[in-house]
Protein backbone atom coordinates (compact mmCIF):
# COMPACT_ATOMS: atom_id res chain seq x y z
CA UNK A 1 0.00 0.00 0.00
CA UNK A 2 1.36 3.19 -0.88
CA UNK A 3 -1.38 5.27 0.79
CA UNK A 4 -3.40 4.56 4.02
CA UNK A 5 -5.84 6.20 5.63
CA UNK A 6 -6.61 5.22 8.84
CA UNK A 7 -10.18 6.01 10.20
CA UNK A 8 -9.67 9.41 9.92
CA UNK A 9 -12.55 12.17 11.25
CA UNK A 10 -12.62 15.72 11.08
CA UNK A 11 -14.69 18.29 13.11
CA UNK A 12 -14.74 22.40 12.44
CA UNK A 13 -14.61 23.91 15.76
CA UNK A 14 -18.64 25.75 16.36
CA UNK A 15 -19.11 29.34 14.99
CA UNK A 16 -20.56 31.66 17.09
CA UNK A 17 -23.39 29.84 18.53
CA UNK A 18 -23.75 26.99 16.03
CA UNK A 19 -22.90 23.23 16.52
CA UNK A 20 -19.49 21.56 16.12
CA UNK A 21 -19.51 21.12 11.94
CA UNK A 22 -18.79 17.05 12.03
CA UNK A 23 -16.72 16.81 8.36
CA UNK A 24 -14.95 13.29 7.91
CA UNK A 25 -16.56 10.68 9.92
CA UNK A 26 -14.23 7.74 9.63
CA UNK A 27 -12.13 7.52 6.66
CA UNK A 28 -10.58 4.39 5.93
CA UNK A 29 -9.27 3.33 2.93
CA UNK A 30 -5.50 1.44 1.17
CA UNK A 31 -4.41 2.82 -2.08
CA UNK A 32 -1.82 1.13 -3.69
CA UNK A 33 1.06 2.53 -5.79
CA UNK A 34 0.82 3.55 -9.44
CA UNK A 35 -3.35 3.48 -9.17
CA UNK A 36 -5.55 6.07 -10.23
CA UNK A 37 -8.22 6.25 -7.69
CA UNK A 38 -11.43 8.96 -7.42
CA UNK A 39 -12.93 10.12 -5.14
CA UNK A 40 -16.91 10.89 -5.41
CA UNK A 41 -19.56 12.11 -2.85
CA UNK A 42 -21.87 14.74 -3.02
CA UNK A 43 -21.12 18.60 -2.85
CA UNK A 44 -20.65 19.83 0.64
CA UNK A 45 -19.46 16.17 1.91
CA UNK A 46 -15.18 16.72 2.79
CA UNK A 47 -13.75 16.07 0.13
CA UNK A 48 -11.56 18.69 -0.21
CA UNK A 49 -11.28 18.68 3.59
CA UNK A 50 -9.85 14.77 3.06
CA UNK A 51 -7.69 15.70 0.16
CA UNK A 52 -6.22 19.41 2.64
CA UNK A 53 -5.60 16.85 5.25
CA UNK A 54 -3.51 14.29 2.89
CA UNK A 55 -1.69 16.80 1.60
CA UNK A 56 -0.76 17.84 5.34
CA UNK A 57 -2.45 21.13 4.90
CA UNK A 58 -5.18 20.69 7.41
CA UNK A 59 -4.84 18.22 10.84
CA UNK A 60 -7.09 15.08 11.58
CA UNK A 61 -8.99 15.61 14.63
CA UNK A 62 -8.40 12.19 14.83
CA UNK A 63 -6.76 9.11 12.48
CA UNK A 64 -3.41 8.96 10.49
CA UNK A 65 -2.38 9.08 7.09
CA UNK A 66 0.76 6.84 5.97
CA UNK A 67 2.30 7.56 3.34
CA UNK A 68 4.89 4.18 2.48
CA UNK A 69 4.33 3.13 5.70
CA UNK A 70 5.36 6.46 7.42
CA UNK A 71 2.69 9.12 9.08
CA UNK A 72 2.36 11.89 7.06
CA UNK A 73 2.31 14.96 9.11
CA UNK A 74 2.58 18.76 7.37
CA UNK A 75 3.16 19.90 3.42
CA UNK A 76 5.58 17.29 1.92
CA UNK A 77 7.36 17.39 -1.55
CA UNK A 78 6.29 13.67 -1.73
CA UNK A 79 2.73 15.34 -2.10
CA UNK A 80 1.69 17.18 -4.76
CA UNK A 81 -1.79 19.02 -5.56
CA UNK A 82 -3.46 20.18 -8.32
CA UNK A 83 -6.74 22.56 -7.59
CA UNK A 84 -9.80 23.15 -9.72
CA UNK A 85 -8.62 26.93 -9.80
CA UNK A 86 -5.09 26.80 -11.36
CA UNK A 87 -3.38 29.32 -8.54
CA UNK A 88 -0.90 30.22 -11.02
CA UNK A 89 1.42 33.54 -10.11
CA UNK A 90 0.13 35.56 -12.66
CA UNK A 91 3.01 37.23 -12.74
CA UNK A 92 4.80 34.17 -14.18
CA UNK A 93 5.07 33.13 -17.30
CA UNK A 94 4.48 29.99 -18.51
CA UNK A 95 7.84 28.68 -17.88
CA UNK A 96 8.43 30.73 -14.76
CA UNK A 97 5.04 28.74 -13.18
CA UNK A 98 6.61 25.38 -14.13
CA UNK A 99 9.53 25.65 -12.56
CA UNK A 100 8.81 27.47 -9.43
CA UNK A 101 8.46 24.53 -7.01
CA UNK A 102 12.12 23.68 -8.29
CA UNK A 103 12.96 26.99 -7.50
CA UNK A 104 11.89 26.79 -3.94
CA UNK A 105 13.53 23.93 -3.66
CA UNK A 106 17.12 25.46 -4.34
CA UNK A 107 17.59 24.74 -7.68
CA UNK A 108 19.67 26.33 -9.70
CA UNK A 109 18.69 28.16 -12.98
CA UNK A 110 19.97 26.61 -15.80
CA UNK A 111 19.09 22.78 -14.52
CA UNK A 112 15.38 24.13 -13.59
CA UNK A 113 14.80 25.83 -17.00
CA UNK A 114 16.16 22.68 -18.95
CA UNK A 115 13.37 20.54 -16.58
CA UNK A 116 10.87 23.42 -17.38
CA UNK A 117 11.18 22.84 -20.83
CA UNK A 118 11.15 18.99 -21.49
CA UNK A 119 7.43 19.41 -19.32
CA UNK A 120 6.40 22.59 -21.96
CA UNK A 121 7.41 19.89 -25.08
CA UNK A 122 5.57 17.39 -23.29
CA UNK A 123 2.96 19.09 -22.16
CA UNK A 124 2.04 20.92 -25.46
CA UNK A 125 2.46 24.22 -24.59
CA UNK A 126 5.56 25.10 -26.78
CA UNK A 127 5.21 28.44 -27.98
CA UNK A 128 3.74 29.44 -24.97
CA UNK A 129 6.53 29.30 -22.72
CA UNK A 130 6.98 33.15 -21.99
CA UNK A 131 3.19 33.72 -21.52
CA UNK A 132 1.22 34.89 -19.00
CA UNK A 133 -1.83 32.80 -17.40
CA UNK A 134 -4.17 35.44 -18.71
CA UNK A 135 -3.06 34.90 -22.42
CA UNK A 136 -3.39 31.24 -21.42
CA UNK A 137 -7.08 29.54 -22.45
CA UNK A 138 -8.60 27.62 -19.20
CA UNK A 139 -7.32 23.98 -20.57
CA UNK A 140 -3.67 25.37 -21.44
CA UNK A 141 -3.54 27.29 -17.89
CA UNK A 142 -4.08 23.52 -16.30
CA UNK A 143 -1.84 21.96 -17.93
CA UNK A 144 0.59 24.41 -16.59
CA UNK A 145 -0.61 23.51 -13.48
CA UNK A 146 -0.42 20.13 -13.64
CA UNK A 147 3.24 20.25 -15.10
CA UNK A 148 4.17 22.57 -12.07
CA UNK A 149 3.03 19.36 -9.41
CA UNK A 150 4.51 16.79 -11.34
CA UNK A 151 8.19 18.21 -12.17
CA UNK A 152 9.06 17.88 -8.33
CA UNK A 153 8.34 14.24 -9.06
CA UNK A 154 5.59 13.53 -5.49
CA UNK A 155 5.03 9.71 -4.83
CA UNK A 156 1.45 10.92 -4.50
CA UNK A 157 -0.52 13.31 -6.61
CA UNK A 158 -3.90 14.57 -5.13
CA UNK A 159 -6.03 16.49 -8.01
CA UNK A 160 -9.36 18.18 -6.66
CA UNK A 161 -11.41 18.73 -9.19
CA UNK A 162 -9.35 20.10 -11.35
CA UNK A 163 -10.76 19.84 -14.73
CA UNK A 164 -14.42 21.28 -13.07
CA UNK A 165 -14.05 24.69 -14.41
CA UNK A 166 -13.99 23.88 -17.81
CA UNK A 167 -16.09 23.49 -21.30
CA UNK A 168 -17.11 19.46 -21.81
CA UNK A 169 -14.92 19.27 -24.78
CA UNK A 170 -11.85 20.74 -23.35
CA UNK A 171 -12.62 18.56 -20.18
CA UNK A 172 -12.86 15.35 -22.08
CA UNK A 173 -9.49 16.38 -23.84
CA UNK A 174 -7.56 17.08 -20.56
CA UNK A 175 -9.08 13.64 -19.47
CA UNK A 176 -7.14 11.78 -22.20
CA UNK A 177 -3.87 14.05 -21.98
CA UNK A 178 -3.73 13.11 -18.35
CA UNK A 179 -4.25 9.58 -19.03
CA UNK A 180 -1.52 9.62 -21.52
CA UNK A 181 0.81 10.86 -18.77
CA UNK A 182 -0.21 9.02 -16.35
CA UNK A 183 0.67 5.92 -18.89
CA UNK A 184 3.93 6.96 -19.19
CA UNK A 185 4.41 7.99 -15.46
CA UNK A 186 2.65 5.69 -13.63
CA UNK A 187 1.72 8.49 -10.86
CA UNK A 188 -0.65 7.15 -7.68
CA UNK A 189 -3.22 9.48 -8.14
CA UNK A 190 -6.24 10.59 -6.07
CA UNK A 191 -8.91 12.59 -8.00
CA UNK A 192 -11.47 14.24 -6.19
CA UNK A 193 -14.73 14.57 -8.67
CA UNK A 194 -18.95 15.37 -8.47
CA UNK A 195 -18.77 13.53 -12.40
CA UNK A 196 -19.38 10.06 -12.07
CA UNK A 197 -18.54 9.83 -16.06
CA UNK A 198 -15.05 11.51 -15.07
CA UNK A 199 -14.37 9.14 -12.23
CA UNK A 200 -15.37 6.06 -14.54
CA UNK A 201 -13.47 6.90 -17.30
CA UNK A 202 -10.34 8.02 -15.56
CA UNK A 203 -9.88 5.71 -12.91
CA UNK A 204 -8.89 1.85 -11.82
CA UNK A 205 -10.68 2.40 -8.64
CA UNK A 206 -13.64 4.85 -7.53
CA UNK A 207 -14.70 5.52 -3.75
CA UNK A 208 -17.88 6.71 -3.21
CA UNK A 209 -18.23 9.07 -0.37
CA UNK A 210 -21.46 9.66 1.53
CA UNK A 211 -23.13 12.50 3.14
CA UNK A 212 -21.71 14.30 5.87
CA UNK A 213 -19.85 13.17 8.26
CA UNK A 214 -18.33 11.25 4.96
CA UNK A 215 -17.48 8.03 5.09
CA UNK A 216 -16.41 5.70 2.09
CA UNK A 217 -19.85 3.88 1.71
CA UNK A 218 -18.75 2.05 -1.76
CA UNK A 219 -15.43 0.90 -3.69
CA UNK A 220 -15.80 -0.04 -7.27
CA UNK A 221 -13.06 -1.63 -9.67
CA UNK A 222 -13.43 -0.14 -13.34
CA UNK A 223 -12.49 -3.24 -15.03
CA UNK A 224 -13.36 -1.80 -18.63
CA UNK A 225 -10.01 -2.06 -20.80
CA UNK A 226 -8.34 0.76 -21.30
CA UNK A 227 -8.35 3.12 -23.80
CA UNK A 228 -11.72 3.03 -22.53
CA UNK A 229 -14.54 3.83 -24.91
CA UNK A 230 -16.87 6.28 -22.94
CA UNK A 231 -19.93 4.57 -24.13
CA UNK A 232 -18.87 1.04 -23.48
CA UNK A 233 -20.80 -1.90 -21.82
CA UNK A 234 -18.46 -2.38 -18.79
CA UNK A 235 -18.37 1.78 -18.08
CA UNK A 236 -21.88 2.27 -18.51
CA UNK A 237 -22.43 -0.94 -15.90
CA UNK A 238 -20.02 0.49 -13.18
CA UNK A 239 -21.43 4.13 -13.80
CA UNK A 240 -25.16 2.92 -13.29
CA UNK A 241 -23.73 1.24 -10.27
CA UNK A 242 -22.09 4.50 -8.71
CA UNK A 243 -25.34 6.56 -9.65
CA UNK A 244 -27.78 4.39 -7.46
CA UNK A 245 -24.69 4.56 -4.59
CA UNK A 246 -24.73 8.17 -4.81
CA UNK A 247 -28.83 7.96 -5.31
CA UNK A 248 -29.66 6.26 -1.75
CA UNK A 249 -27.41 9.01 -0.26
CA UNK A 250 -29.35 11.45 -0.78
CA UNK A 251 -32.78 9.23 -0.46
CA UNK A 252 -31.85 9.10 3.30
CA UNK A 253 -31.70 12.67 3.84
CA UNK A 254 -34.92 13.02 1.58
CA UNK A 255 -33.83 15.18 -1.06
CA UNK A 256 -35.18 13.55 -3.67
N1 LIG B 1 -11.83 25.74 7.43
C1 LIG B 1 -13.12 25.44 7.58
N2 LIG B 1 -13.82 25.88 8.65
C2 LIG B 1 -15.11 25.58 8.82
N3 LIG B 1 -15.82 24.81 7.97
C3 LIG B 1 -15.19 24.34 6.87
C4 LIG B 1 -13.83 24.64 6.62
N4 LIG B 1 -13.47 24.02 5.45
C5 LIG B 1 -14.56 23.38 5.01
N5 LIG B 1 -15.61 23.58 5.85
C6 LIG B 1 -16.94 23.01 5.70
O1 LIG B 1 -16.79 21.60 5.63
C7 LIG B 1 -17.75 21.05 4.73
C8 LIG B 1 -17.05 20.23 3.67
O2 LIG B 1 -16.36 21.10 2.81
P1 LIG B 1 -15.47 20.59 1.59
O3 LIG B 1 -14.44 19.67 2.12
O4 LIG B 1 -15.01 21.79 0.87
O5 LIG B 1 -16.54 19.75 0.73
P2 LIG B 1 -16.49 19.24 -0.79
O6 LIG B 1 -15.11 19.49 -1.30
O7 LIG B 1 -16.85 17.79 -0.71
O8 LIG B 1 -17.53 20.01 -1.53
C9 LIG B 1 -18.55 22.22 4.17
O9 LIG B 1 -19.74 22.33 4.91
C10 LIG B 1 -17.64 23.41 4.43
O10 LIG B 1 -18.38 24.59 4.61
MG1 LIG C 1 -14.38 20.60 -2.87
Amino acid sequence: MTLELQDIYKSFPAESGGEVLEVLGGISAGLERGRFVSLIGPSGCGKTTLLRIIAGLEPASRGRVLLGGQPLSGPSRRVGLVFQQYALMPWRTTLGNIEMGLEMAGQGREERRAAAREYVEAFGLAGFENSYPHQLSGGMQQRVAIARTLILQPELVLMDEPFGSLDSQTRNALQEFLLSVWRQRQDTIVFVTHNVDEAVFLSDEVLVLSRRPARVVARFSVEAPRPRDRTSRASNQVRREILSVLKEQQEQVGLV
